[in-house]
Parts: C-alpha cells; structure tokens; sequence
C-alpha cells in the first residue's frame, strides 16, 4: 500500500528493503518527549499566530499529552512502516484526534522537526554529563585532600623524575576535567538555538512566529537562515569533539589506574566491586573496568569520525543522509556515561597505598635535581656544572646499590670538595616536596589550598 504520509503520487509502497533502509524508528525514538514537546510548542504558535483554531489546538495538545502517556506506559506501538518517531507520533494522533491532526504539520516539515528535537535531546544529554563529570571531579578532588601529603614518584617518559604527592597528581585531572566541562558549556550554545519553522529548507509562506516557539521549548534564538537550520550538524559533531576529549582525558586516568594496580607499582587497591577475577588464576584481581574505559574511548573517536565524514560531503540542504547522524551521537553520549560512572566509583573507592608509594621513592634517584639545584644555592655552581657534579653522584650512588642520601659525605666530597653537611637536608622526598611550593606546585601545602580553590571553581 502506498505511504499514508505522502501516498497521493505514489502507486506502490516501498520495497521489503527500501523500508529497512529508511527506517530510523528504532533509534530516534529516543526523541519522543522532545518531538511531542516541539509538536505543541509549534500548534500553540499556530493558534496564537491565528494559523488554526483555538479548538484544534486544544485537540492536538491533549492528543500528544495521551500519546505521550502511551509511549511512556510502554503501550504504544511503533511502527516502521511509519519510518520515524515524527510520523509515528503524527499518525497515531491522527487515530486519537481525527481532521486536526492533519494540521499540525502547517508551516513545518520533518527536516526542521528531526533538527529541533535533535537539539532539544543533545541540550539534555550535556546538562546530564556535566553533572557526572561534576561528580567525578568531586570524588578526585575529595581524594587530593586526604592524599596531599601522600608523596610518589612523578614521572616523565615513564623514568623517575622527581618525587609528587598523590594528591597533586589527581588534581591535574581535575583541571581537564574541567576545561571538558568548558567545552561542553560552550557547545551547548550553539546546540541551543532553534530551526523550528525554517519548515523544509526556505521557511514558509505562514505568518508563522518561530521566537515564540524558541522561547517556549526554552532555545536562546531562533536559527538565522532556514537553509543552515535544517541542514547544520556542527552542534552535534562540537558536542562529539569535546565528548572525544574527555574520552581522552577518561582514557589516560583509566591507564593510570591500570599501571598503577599491577604489581609493579601497587600504588592504588581498586575496591572489588569494579574489578573482576580470572576463571582460571585464583589470586587475579583485575581492573576490568579502567580497561574498558580506555578501551571504550575508541567508540567516542569513532562516532566523531563518523559524523565528520557523514557530513563532509553533502550540499545544502537536508539530505537522508542525515538520519545517520544520530546513532554516533547516541552511542557517544551513552558511552560517556557509563564511562564517568564507573571511574567515579573507581575513584571514590580506590585505596592509595602509602607505604608501597614511599618505597618507591626510595629507587630512580628522585632528589637529584634537589642536589644540583643545592650546589647552585649553597656552594655557587653553575646550574649546567651542578647538573654534571650531581650525575657523576648519581652513577657513583648507581654502583654502589644505593640511593643518593646513602652516599657518605666523604665520596661526595671526593667528587667535589665544595659538597658540605647541609646537602643531607635536601635529599629526602618530603624536603623535596615541600620546597616544590611555586603557584600549581606539588608542595602538600599547594595541594590542599588547590584542593579548596577547586571546589570552589568546580562544585
Ligand atoms: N528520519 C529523518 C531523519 O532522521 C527525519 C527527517 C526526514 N526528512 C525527509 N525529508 N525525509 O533525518
């Protein structure tokens, strides 16, 4: 049977496959409340435009209020025959209603309908994940506190740099955190504007008044131009580029926890309940989910290669291949989710080992630079012969077995007569932490008001 939608030019109805192809129902029904809410946004500009009658009004709007209620008690049947969540709805208001169903689509067209509903989504979606990054933001925060004097091993090229507190450490990831949150702020502005009523792609010939409809469904503006409302997806790929970021960000902390629960560091315990065992090796604990987190960021990039090149190539206006714009966005926006929930709860109950830090420490030289940086201070070196000075202690501490403190002062001074007693006060971790108390510096001290000053930019 010909479309019901469309059916008057039409002799046949589509093909087992063409039906397959072109149905989007099973994933934009997603959309439902943003479409009915769009739907009687645009019916109330209608009537108060005087476009339909304040009785038809009255019908659509309480039509949608039941199929609303249908949809969310789970007795609506959808169907793909009708393509989308906009017809779906549409039709089965017609089935409520009757004639005036037939007028709500005045003065609009499913491009501008998919694009509001659309936004309206992804506007949702970001407030939500701002709160869940908000919330593992406060549980790493809330671990930087009780950690600020916890002192490790910083590294760079995964080498032994120079000694960092735990605390400091965790808050560096705060701060993406929250240049990710940034972003999702910034991108939702550009989600939150509105194209409904730019109808099909030119606007329409109806003294239509499509502020009022922004306003309602709480857009800051409508669209400028009809022709980019129904046919910009930049608001969704934005949304997949910062979401892409934090999968990042998300990733690295993951990797971190990784390395940090094997035995060669045992820095952190993760509590059971996000680890798993081994069906086969009886002491294994392993960080599952931190793996899938990083693992998962894969999907994130994904969806935003996706929709990048879904879109690279198609001209002004909508085109069907905009339908698959939704799918990445979803999958992404779930994906983000879960992630945060899991590394929040990873975070909130991971143990930090102290005792296995500290020993750690003990290894990798970690002071040295404290050495040369005592040898410029106290005995006048240049900083690049300091820096030579402290090498050829470190390779005599290296052969020795021990660290540079084990050194006695006598081999110091057979290196260089300039060395005196003091030099003893710089070489532990805590000296070396402490004196790091530079603005953003590891120094406990730094950490605990950094700690304060976070919550307070980001709770
Ligand atoms: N299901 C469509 C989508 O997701 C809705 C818009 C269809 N518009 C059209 N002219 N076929 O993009």
């Amino acid at each position: 049977a010909a479309n019901t939608m469309w059916g008057g030019r039409f002799a046949v109805g589509p093909d087992e496959a063409m039906e397959r192809i072109n149905a989007s129902i099973d994933f934009d029904r997603r959309f439902y409340r943003e479409d009915i809410a769009a739907s009687q946004a645009h019916a109330a500009m209608l009537v108060a435009q005087g476009i339909i009658s304040a009785e038809d009004g009255d019908a659509i709007h309480r039509g949608l209020e039941q199929v609303l209620q249908e949809i969310e008690s789970g007795t609506f049947a959808f169907s793909a025959a009708l393509e989308d969540i906009h017809m779906n709805v549409e039709a089965r208001l017609a089935e409520l209603i009757g004639t005036p169903a037939g007028r709500l689509h005045t003065a609009r067209s499913r491009n501008d309908q998919v694009a509001t509903d659309f936004r309206l989504w992804l506007r949702g979606a970001v407030d939500a994940l701002d709160a869940q990054v908000r919330d593992l933001q406060a549980a790493l925060i809330g671990q930087a506190e009780a950690e600020a004097a916890t002192i490790m091993p910083g590294y760079t090229h995964l080498q032994a740099a120079q000694p960092v507190t735990f605390g400091h450490h965790l808050l560096a990831y705060v701060e993406m955190l929250g240049r990710d949150r940034g972003r999702l702020t910034d991108c939702r502005k550009r989600i939150n504007e509105s194209p409904l009523g730019a109808a099909a792609l030119a606007g329409t010939s109806f003294p239509i008044d499509r502020h009022a409809t922004a306003a309602a469904l709480r857009f800051e503006r409508p669209l400028a131009n009809s022709l980019d409302a129904v046919s910009a997806r930049d608001f969704a790929i934005e949304f997949l580029a910062a979401g892409s970021i934090l999968a990042v960000h998300l990733s690295r902390l993951a990797e971190e926890l990784v390395l940090w629960c094997s035995q060669g560091f045992a820095f952190v315990t993760l509590s059971d309940a996000f680890t798993t065992g081994s069906s086969i090796m009886p002491q294994k604990k392993n960080p599952d989910a931190a793996e899938l987190v990083r693992g998962k960021a894969g999907r994130v990039i994904g969806a935003l290669t996706t929709l990048l090149v879904v879109i690279k190539g198609l001209p002004m206006a909508y085109g069907k291949d905009m339908q698959e714009d939704k799918e990445p966005v979803f999958e992404a926006a779930d994906t983000l989710g879960l992630c945060l929930l899991a590394m929040t709860g990873m975070i909130r109950d991971l143990k930090a080992d102290r005792a296995a830090m500290a020993a750690a420490c003990s290894s990798g030289f970690l002071t040295a630079t404290d050495l040369a940086d005592w040898l410029v201070r106290a005995a006048g070196l240049p900083f690049r012969e300091a820096h030579h000075v402290t090498g050829r202690l470190v390779k005599l501490a290296e052969d020795g077995g021990c660290d540079l403190a084990d050194l006695s002062l006598e081999q110091m001074q057979a290196v260089d007569g300039r060395i005196t007693d003091d030099v003893f006060s710089v070489l532990t971790v805590e000296r070396a932490t402490a004196s790091r108390s530079s603005f953003g510096g590891t120094a406990p001290a730094q950490v605990r008001a950094a700690a304060t000053q976070a919550r307070e930019r980001f709770l």
